[in-house]
């Protein structure tokens, strides 16, 4: 299924317009604790509207980024030119399936569950591979991502919502989990926008397939893919978990850094 809210950057820009200052620092700290040489080239995997393609170059990376969404791509693209980026920031049309590079980055990012679009073991061992081979050995990867939740009355109704406004739109987005299929690994999502677009309201709903990630199945495909080892994972308040913690989604969208081996 095409998701449509990727078909409508101008309002994914918006509702997604938090301000990511505080996580690109805790990206530093987290490059100067686990990479021991400078990190200056980053990738940022289904990148989207170039949130973090912009705000990086301020703390002195260059990044490429990658999606495979010709809408999210061209809002970007447009967005790093306006910003005079062209020479430090690149983006390309890929797929995280199959996206792997001939030049090696230093880190790797990918926010807030995008990984969860690849559903397949076969998939996102093709992933951990390919991006594996294209960072320097030694150079992380931090994966922002939610494991399934354990208890079924928290599964029927942790939803988020909230309401952000910039340059006359306003939006408020709620984002559901419908359900869990656990045998197929698969969670229905449903992403709700009421937008007000200088006064003109609508509503754009729309459903989303995303990996039902289990932390064995993280460990096991980290594993198999032989590029990485998993180092470390913090919560979203940036403190570390102990590596054999009961992992699941009543933890949040946790931070896990693979490391290249
Ligand atoms: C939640 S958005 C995150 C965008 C960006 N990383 C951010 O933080 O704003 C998820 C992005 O994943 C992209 N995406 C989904 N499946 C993908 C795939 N298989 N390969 C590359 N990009 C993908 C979508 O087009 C969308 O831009």
């Amino acid at each position: 299924m095409k998701e449509k809210l990727y078909n409508f950057p101008q309002y994914y820009d918006v509702a997604f317009s938090w301000d990511i200052s505080r996580e690109i620092k805790f990206f530093q700290e987290l490059f100067t604790k686990y990479v021991p040489f400078e990190e200056k080239n980053i990738l940022e995997p289904a990148c989207g509207t170039g949130r973090f393609l912009v705000k990086l170059p301020e703390y002195g990376y260059h990044i490429t980024g990658y999606d495979n969404n010709p809408k999210m791509l061209i809002f970007a693209k447009k967005r790093i030119i306006d910003a005079g980026l062209q020479n430090i920031v690149t983006v390309e049309k890929k797929n995280m399936k199959s996206a792997k590079f001939k030049i090696k980055f230093d880190a790797a990012i990918n926010s807030i569950n995008s990984i969860g679009y690849l559903l397949s073991d076969e998939d996102i061992l093709s992933h951990f591979k390919n991006t594996g081979e294209s960072l320097k050995s030694k150079g992380i990867y931090i994966v922002h991502l939610a494991c399934a939740c354990d208890h079924p009355e928290f599964q029927e109704k942790p939803d988020d919502s909230w309401i952000l406004e910039k340059e006359g739109i306003k939006i408020k987005t709620t984002w559901l989990i419908d359900k869990y299929d656990i045998e197929k690994k698969i969670s229905y999502q449903t992403c709700k926008m009421e937008i007000d677009d200088h006064g003109k309201q609508t509503t754009l709903e729309d459903h989303h397939i995303l990996r039902l990630w289990f932390f064995e199945d993280i460990k096991s495909l980290i594993r198999k893919s032989e590029k990485f080892k998993l180092e470390a994972i913090y919560d979203e308040k940036h403190k570390q978990i102990s590596l054999d913690t009961h992992i699941s989604g009543e933890l949040g969208n946790l931070y896990y850094i693979f490391k290249a081996l």
